[in-house]
């Protein structure tokens, strides 16, 4: 894994922006983009829009599609995913909407539904540039502690922490939906390229068990260390719970200045 400890929360999103356009020139035009919904990957997908409306990127071929969605929550609906990825993602990026895929929370047909999506990513060519966020449990997509960690698309249930979590979003945490559709972990790990971004405090158990921990299904997302290119981007506060974070800071410092993003 590649770790960058960044000095603040705007900065990382500035680093994983750069890191990503990096990885777009490198692709191409047509890349297909994993993209993540909550607050982690916000300030990445801002400056992205900014080099796009600054003519340094063009993401009008690209794909992309969302990890996940909550179950019974219609599309509209200002928290359905489908609504917020086309308010972060789509939108502001400049992408195609008819190349924007989101999983179907609301179809009649679940496993259907999450079978189909497995099909849209396998036709699209699979993943060029997944992004992630790692909730307080070390879940990633919504792959609850325990998860199989060779899981495809599926219906999952919610772990209350995580609705706990997410309930800033709702006006009350009954509001939270239990069950969503996520992309499996053996379906994030198809991506060629993971770029997965943390800040503050809150999240500086999950990084730490997720760089330095145990490949566990306690903590789904400390599988990206058998990823081949996976990039961490965090803040000082989620760095908190690191041993080597010396370590990191410094190799990151001593790369060639060609390799390197002002952190
Ligand atoms: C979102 C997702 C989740 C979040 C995670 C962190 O599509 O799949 O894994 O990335 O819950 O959420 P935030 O960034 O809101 O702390």
């Amino acid at each position: 894994m590649e770790i960058i400890i960044c000095r603040n929360a705007q900065r990382v999103g500035e680093v994983a922006a750069a890191k990503a356009a990096r990885i777009a020139a490198a692709v191409g035009p047509g890349i297909v983009l994993g993209v993540a919904t909550g607050s982690s990957p916000v300030q990445a997908f801002a400056e992205l829009a900014k080099l796009v409306a600054a003519g340094e990127l063009d993401l009008s071929e690209a794909s992309a599609f969302a990890l996940d969605e909550y179950v019974g929550i219609p599309e509209g609906h200002p928290q359905s995913y489908h609504e917020v990825i086309r308010q972060t993602v789509t939108e502001p990026m400049g992408l195609d909407p008819a190349r924007v895929h989101v999983p179907n929370g609301f179809a009649d047909d679940l496993a259907a539904a999450c079978q189909a999506y497995e099909d849209a990513i396998t036709a699209a060519g699979g993943v060029d540039l997944q992004f992630l966020g790692v909730g307080s449990n070390g879940h990633i997509g919504f792959n609850e502690p325990t998860s199989s960690l060779a899981s495809r698309t599926r219906i999952k249930t919610l772990a209350r922490r995580s609705r706990e979590d997410n309930a800033r979003f709702f006006d009350s945490l009954d509001e939270v939906p239990r069950h969503c559709l996520t992309q499996g972990i053996g379906t994030i790990m198809d991506a060629r390229n993971v770029i997965l971004v943390a800040t503050g405090e809150g999240k500086a158990h999950a990084v730490a068990q997720v760089i330095e921990g145990p490949v566990t299904a306690l903590y789904p997302g400390s599988v990206l260390q058998l990823h081949p290119h996976v990039t961490v981007i965090i803040d000082e506060a989620a760095a908190g719970e690191l041993a080597l974070v010396d370590y990191y800071k410094e190799t990151y410092a001593t790369l060639p200045d060609w390799q390197r993003l002002e952190v």
